[in-house]
């Protein structure tokens, strides 16, 4: 972290977990325990069927609410899709974009990334930006390439202004729901790498503003560590975010004077 320069965003990741019922119930439990946030920005990232129930039982916390996903068009004969504007009117700030899983399962590509990112900041959304290599990938040595290039497409023709809105989050494909966390020294020289990238395209000022998470088993024994890596702003966190007192621990950590 740096918080000279950027803020320390710790965000959770629900993915298809939890019914509103659940929510309301995990809503109260974090309350409960939630910290004073003084150093970080907390955010949950909830199915879409979820936001109005999350944003009513947040409401009184320090807590953003994130969405998963989103389709690029404004409106339209999109069947079971959901729009930029239609969150942002739910009062979500926050909405992942190319994360793997969409990538694996729903043939999602870099061109749709960066046409996600376009639509999310046009209806005033902070993308959070997944980018991240395969086991194969890396053991081909490609990792660096792959980053850069992901990073490249997500922003092609993305703003510097509104470059600062968004969040790249750093997630090896091999690290997420595996329990095997990437060393702190490979997810800082990913995270390195990412802040060159961003530097090479927008100059040094806008690249040092620029949040960058890690994401991929991060939990309260190794988030500390994690979030001591100068370029690691924070943490997208899937299974450890569904316990109440896991992302609290994480909160924690990011949380230190
Ligand atoms: P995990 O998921 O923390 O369960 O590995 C992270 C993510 O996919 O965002």
């Amino acid at each position: 972290m740096n918080r000279r320069y950027r803020k320390t965003v710790i965000a959770g990741n629900w993915k298809m977990n939890k019914n509103a019922t659940d929510t309301k119930k995990f809503a109260e439990e974090l309350k409960a325990i939630m910290p004073k946030t003084k150093w970080c920005e907390v955010v949950v990232c909830v199915p879409a069927v979820n936001i109005s129930t999350a944003a009513r039982a947040f409401k009184d916390a320090r807590v953003a609410i994130g969405a998963q996903n989103m389709y690029y068009e404004p409106a339209g004969a999109f069947t079971g899709e959901v729009s930029a504007d239609m969150l942002k009117n739910l009062g979500v700030k926050y909405v992942i974009l190319g994360h793997s899983e969409r990538r694996q399962y729903f043939g999602e590509t870099d061109v749709i990334v960066n046409k996600k990112v376009h639509a999310a900041l046009e209806a005033g959304l902070h993308p959070i930006i997944c980018v991240g290599e395969s086991l194969e990938q890396r053991e081909m040595g490609i990792t660096m390439e792959l980053i850069a290039l992901q990073v490249k497409s997500a922003l092609y023709n993305v703003s510097a202004d509104k470059l600062r809105k968004c969040i790249i989050a750093y997630e090896p494909i091999w690290a997420i729901g595996t329990g095997k966390t990437a060393t702190s020294e490979q997810a800082a020289e990913v995270c390195t790498a990412i802040r060159t990238t961003i530097r090479q395209l927008y100059g040094a000022r806008v690249a040092r503003s620029v949040t960058i998470q890690y994401g991929g088993s991060m939990k309260p024994s190794n988030a500390a560590e994690l979030l001591a890596q100068s370029d690691i702003d924070g943490g997208l966190i899937g299974g450890a975010a569904l316990k109440a007192d896991d992302f609290v621990a994480i909160i924690n950590a990011a949380n230190q004077d």
